[in-house]
């Protein structure tokens, strides 16, 4: 097949990850005889140091022609707000907004052999496989009013959590759809006992589940999902929230796995499993300034999101497993400095790519 995908390397060490993640996307484009062709787009603060904003009309325009996008990281302390006008983190969160990406997949997958790099006892996290799904266009992080003022008393603010119903269920249909390509559980999330929006957000779960049968759906207070991902992380599937309660679940579950590293993202404007979508794929990490140029960092988790693309913007399942399996294979024996363990052998950035690329062809 044929693809076309804006590749953005952004800032800090994400050219050094994507750089592995584009070698990894070649080797299985050789095997499995596709052909993508890449356009390098200018995301974040270099994007901010060209055109003054983190993500200019330029690359928004070569982003839509394109069926996916592949970020490295964006951002870092030279662009921070008020050094900048618009940081690259807001310029991202507008973009979830310009391109309807409204599904944002976190994954956290502890693999076999890994179970030593989590704070947490091994048997707790051994076969820990969920998918955190956040709404991630709507709720508290862009509803109206958002605003701050002065009133005779002091100082006033307001966030509003605002949601439609359109908005819920299509979030929630990716969840079930995700659910039944999986293990075939869903947890829906809210605080139903005292918000207005959860009280919908579970009324919609439940019309919904009938067409669904395959699917168990159940329920969870969000205080009470933060307390049982860590309690019984295994018991979870896909794990379906609004927006401001899957950044904070999904920070959470990321510790499960050990390491940021180790995490990819996919934000979709569908579930790409009914058809296909468009997505944006990232590591779950930051630009991580500190270790740029030292090809040192893990580009497990843009290798990852390479994988997620795959799947869910092209439907390659076979692709995407053989990534996969290539990643599981090279963590046997080799691992970078955030993953180390004794009997492990270290490597760099670009290394631990030649290996999983090598994994892959040779498989
Ligand atoms: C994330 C980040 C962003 C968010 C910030 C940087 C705007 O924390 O992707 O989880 O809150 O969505
Ligand atoms: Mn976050």
């Amino acid at each position: 097949m044929k693809g076309k995908i804006a590749v953005g390397p952004g800032d800090g060490i994400g050219p050094e990850i994507v750089a592995e993640g584009v070698k990894v996307l070649e080797a299985v484009s050789e095997k499995y005889g596709h052909e993508f062709v890449l356009t390098y787009v200018d995301i974040g603060g270099v994007a901010i140091d060209k055109y003054g904003e983190p993500f200019p009309a330029e690359t928004a325009k070569l982003c839509r022609e394109s069926d996916a996008i592949l970020l490295g990281a964006a951002g870092g302390p030279k662009w921070e707000y008020p050094k900048v006008k618009v940081d690259a983190n807001t310029g991202l969160l507008a973009l979830r907004k310009e391109f309807g990406l409204f599904a944002n997949l976190r994954p956290v997958k502890v693999f076999p052999g890994m179970v030593n790099c989590s704070p947490f006892k091994r048997d707790a996290v051994r076969g820990v496989d969920l998918i955190v799904l956040r709404e991630n266009t709507g709720g508290l992080y862009f509803g109206q009013p958002k605003k701050r003022w002065r009133t005779d008393e002091g100082r006033m603010a307001v966030d509003s959590m605002v949601y439609s119903e359109k908005e819920i269920e299509r979030l929630l249909r990716v969840g079930f759809e995700l659910a039944q390509s999986r293990r075939k559980k869903l947890c829906s999330v809210d605080k139903a006992n005292v918000l207005q929006t959860g009280q919908l957000w579970r009324e919609i779960a439940n019309e919904l589940a009938p067409e669904y049968p395959d699917v168990e759906l159940t329920h969870a207070y969000v205080d009470a999902c933060a307390m049982w991902l860590l309690r019984q992380p295994r018991d979870f599937d896909v794990i379906a929230m609004g927006n401001i309660f899957g950044d904070i679940i999904s920070d959470e579950a990321s510790v499960l796995a050990g390491s940021l590293g180790m995490l990819p993202s996919a934000q979709l404007t569908g579930s790409g499993l009914v058809g296909t979508t468009f997505g944006f794929y990232e590591s779950s990490h930051g630009s991580a300034p500190k270790h740029t140029g030292k090809n040192d960092v893990n580009p497990i988790a843009t290798i990852l999101s390479v994988a997620m693309m795959l799947r869910y913007t092209y439907g390659l399942k076979e692709e995407t497993k053989c990534i996969e399996q290539a990643v599981e294979q090279a963590l046997q024996n080799y691992r970078t400095y955030d993953v180390m363990e004794a009997g492990k052998t270290k490597v760099g950035t670009r290394e631990m790519g030649d290996l999983i690329a090598g994994a892959i062809v040779t498989k």
